[in-house]
């Protein structure tokens, strides 16, 4: 059996990895309450007691725009917990899976906006305290001379936790219009998909040390994301289950009247965030990783959260 700690255990991916996770795996996934990655000897403590293999370190400051208010917390977590995890990680010769960002991208390429998808040689550029704190973890782990992968994603949803589906799908229960920023490009991601990658990686044999990118197939805006979440919604399947005020929409030419695009500057978030940061994910098909289609999964989600 394979030792595997877990960090971020109970978050949208962690809880997809737990649900995924193969029986060859003796896995350890310790709450943030038992476990917080900011404490230095907590996690040197627990890494040289369960001695693992593999750490999967999917534990992160993830609110954006809080992050703005609060980047010492951003920082404590996404740069200095990474850099915890990675040297516990070397220290006992286990490999490390570090998950980060498509955020750590700017949305320019030479100085103009980018239209090709970001590879993992890219330079980075992070926006906003998020990607400034994810990419000093990147930069951390990289140079922590242990056997190290991290794993860029994007955009993830998931039946679990808080994502932009579930939002979606609860505004539309209610009955509400939703305005949606049409202007920032990026890659929908279901976390089973980005856990399943997860656990292939952990389960090569040979090394796999470097950055890989894993997102879904299709890249889009928030609001055409939203219309297609709105698309599926509609569809027989979910007619019983989709509340006592359901929204009505004009679906079918990925247009949608519940769904309003507005531009980002409208929504006025505090975080910047790059107006396009798809990234390529043609280096993960040598491992068998390919990129999946985006209604399947949007399907298999509604399932999972309408039925509840
Ligand atoms: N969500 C996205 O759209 C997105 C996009 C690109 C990249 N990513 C990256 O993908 C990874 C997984 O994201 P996710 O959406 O699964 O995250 P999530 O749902 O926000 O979960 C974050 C996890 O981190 C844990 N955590 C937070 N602070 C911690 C601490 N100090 N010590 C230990 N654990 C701590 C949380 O535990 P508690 O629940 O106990 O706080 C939770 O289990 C992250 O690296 C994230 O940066 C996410």
């Amino acid at each position: 059996m394979a030792r595997v700690l877990l960090l971020g255990g109970s978050g949208q991916l962690g809880t997809c990895i737990r649900c995924r996770y193969p029986r060859t795996w003796d896995l350890h996934a310790p709450p943030s309450s038992q476990l917080d990655v900011t404490d230095a000897s907590a996690v040197q403590k627990t890494v040289a007691e369960f001695e693992p293999d593999l750490v999967i370190n999917a534990a992160a400051f993830n609110r954006v725009d809080e992050a703005e208010r609060h980047p010492e917390q951003a920082y404590a977590v996404n740069a200095l917990g990474a850099d915890h995890v990675a040297h516990a990680a070397k220290r006992a010769r286990a490999r490390l899976i570090h998950i980060s960002t498509d955020y750590v991208f700017d949305g320019l390429q030479n100085g103009l906006p980018a239209t090709e998808p970001y590879h993992e040689d890219a330079t980075p550029h992070p926006l906003n305290v998020y990607g400034k704190s994810k990419h000093e973890g990147e930069l951390t782990v990289l140079a922590s001379g242990g056997e190290a992968a991290v794993l860029r994603t994007a955009w993830l949803y998931s039946e679990h936790g808080r994502n932009f589906v579930r939002a979606v799908l609860a505004r539309l229960t209610m009955g509400e219009q939703l305005r949606v920023v049409s202007d920032q490009i990026g890659s929908p991601t279901y976390a089973g998909d980005l856990a399943d990658a997860v656990i292939a990686l952990g389960l090569r044999g040979e090394s796999v040390a470097g950055i890989w990118h894993v997102t879904g197939a299709e890249a889009m805006s928030w609001y055409r994301f939203a219309c297609r979440i709105v698309d599926i919604w509609q569809e027989p399947e979910f007619a019983g289950m989709r509340g006592t005020r359901p929204a009505t929409c004009a679906a079918g030419d990925g247009n949608c009247a519940v769904v309003v695009p507005i531009t980002s500057h409208a929504w006025g978030a505090s975080a910047s965030r790059p107006a396009y940061s798809v990234l390529s994910c043609e280096k993960a098909r040598v491992l068998g990783i390919t990129p999946k289609p985006l209604d399947s999964r949007l399907r298999q989600v509604l399932r999972a959260v309408l039925r509840r």
